[in-house]
């Protein structure tokens, strides 16, 4: 049956004492909303909704860099989840198919479990999970002879009803026809004075439709509303990340030190040192190896090539195969052709390099003229001498050399040795004299002041 996904994120968020939308904040070096969009893209859905309504511009723009088919509408008032849903449903007039509503804010549910939701035959099925502490602030499941027949707000319980401990977590499936009207339906006569979508169960049940609640581990259905709740956050989807990480045959040899970003992805075989980050945007092919203390944000890196120590990689470093970067290196939106090697202290920025060019220590490109960005080209096969400065715009030709310490403001054509330093002098015994004179005078300061 087709699916169609509404993703409520038009809440403030108030707890999180932020000027940012609480969908926006980072987890696994993406937004929260991500994630969500992550789970729910695992049913393949037909449509995707998202309610937006505090930072709306803000959370629009990340929700269509996910996905750009993806369907903004505006709550412009937040009057509970139930009005939220409403916001959506014009959208999904005529669609004949399944509905399940996700909570922007709740990153972790499995794709099996919005599976098992989704093909669950009741009209309305519930996601719920059990908490023996019994939570505050959430929804209670009440079930009834075996029958899950409405759900009660924390706020409106009685103590009896506080004291059920299976949980409401938001998230919801119902088919799009039912849940119109369902929603229709729901008035904001409760403590909140809100439109609670949680409210159509007990409408459902009115009207002789079937309900029912599917379980899953708490920890599937862990809301973020403050920066406390984040970090733990952070913690679950990083355990999460090395796990996976160590499934697809990559070895991890410290897991708890290295940091994955929600899209990372890397091949089998590769070894990661400990204390990597992973930004957004890095794929490693197979059998590579990250050497400790690396930094690598939106980059590629081919099968068999090694990177580090301390190696930063910035968005647009392509390392093609058996490419080594060393320590103290920066590459930024820069091509590393097959084999080349930049073993130290370098920085390559808008640059290509050819393959098998070895790049000297203490290499820069100087790509940036305090007003504009400009590419250096080095072919195949050459060899960049220590501490050359490559002032961009400029070419070296394939199989060229520069001189150690040259600066480099001309093209260098292929097979080309190029030197742009000053000419040694050298003055056989003049230090041996500077030296006997400096001691001299030395000796004689030391004398007037005895
Ligand atoms: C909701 C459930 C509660 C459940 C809990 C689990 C209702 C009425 N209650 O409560 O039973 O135990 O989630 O976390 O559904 N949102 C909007 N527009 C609104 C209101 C909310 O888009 O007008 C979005 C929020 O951005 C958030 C989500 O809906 O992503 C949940 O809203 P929140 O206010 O956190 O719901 P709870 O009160 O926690």
């Amino acid at each position: 049956m087709a699916t169609a996904l509404i993703i409520l994120a038009a809440g403030q968020g108030t707890r999180m004492n932020s000027d940012l939308p609480k969908v926006l904040h980072p987890l696994g070096a993406a937004p929260l909303l991500h994630h969500a969009m992550r789970a729910g893209a695992a049913l393949e859905p037909e449509r995707t909704i998202v309610v937006v309504g505090h930072g709306g511009d803000r959370v629009r723009k990340a929700a269509l860099a996910y996905d750009e088919t993806a369907e903004i509408v505006v709550q412009d008032e937040q009057l509970g989840t139930g009005h939220a849903v409403a916001q959506a449903l014009p959208l999904l007039a005529g669609f004949d198919g399944r509905v399940v509503v996700l909570f922007g804010d709740t990153p972790f549910i499995r794709a099996e479990t919005l599976e098992k939701l989704a093909a669950s035959t009741a009209d309305v099925t519930v996601l719920g999970f059990h908490n023996h502490d019994r939570p505050q602030r959430y929804g209670r499941l009440v079930v009834e002879n075996g029958e899950l027949t409405r759900i009660v707000e924390f706020k409106d319980a009685t103590p009896a009803e506080r004291e059920i401990t299976l949980i409401n977590s938001g998230v919801v499936a119902c088919d799009a026809g039912i849940l119109s009207d369902l929603v229709a339906g729901l008035t904001n006569d409760n403590a909140a004075g809100e439109y609670y979508l949680t409210g159509i169960v007990a409408i459902a049940r009115a009207r002789g439709l079937s309900t029912a609640a599917e379980t899953c581990p708490e920890e599937e259905t862990l809301g973020i509303d403050t920066r406390a709740s984040l970090a733990a956050a952070e913690v679950i989807f990083q355990t999460r990340a090395r796990a996976e990480a160590q499934e697809n045959g990559v070895t991890l040899t410290a897991p708890e030190t290295v940091f994955f970003a929600l899209d990372t992805v890397i091949g089998r075989d590769t070894v990661i040192a400990p204390n990597v980050v992973f930004g957004p945007g890095v794929t490693v092919e197979s059998e590579a190896e990250i050497l400790a203390f690396c930094h690598l944000e939106g980059c590629h890196i081919s099968r068999g090539a090694r990177v580090g120590p301390f190696a930063r990689l910035r968005p647009g470093a392509e390392l093609a195969e058996d490419v080594h970067v060393g320590n103290f290196v920066e590459i930024k939106n820069a091509i590393l052709d097959e084999g080349v090697k930049v073993g130290h202290l370098t920085y390559l920025g808008d640059a290509h390099v050819g393959e098998h060019t070895n790049i000297g220590a203490g290499t820069v490109t100087c790509n940036y003229d305090g007003v504009m960005k400009h590419r250096t080209e080095i072919g195949a096969r050459a060899f960049i001498g220590s501490d050359t400065m490559l002032v961009a715009p400029v070419k070296i030709g394939a199989g060229a050399l520069t001189g150690s310490g040259s600066v480099i403001t001309e093209d260098v054509p292929d097979d080309a040795v190029a030197l742009g330093r000053a000419q040694q002098v050298v003055k056989p015994g003049l230090a041996k004299k500077l030296f006997e004179k400096l001691n001299s005078s030395k000796a004689k300061r030391q004398k007037e002041a005895e």
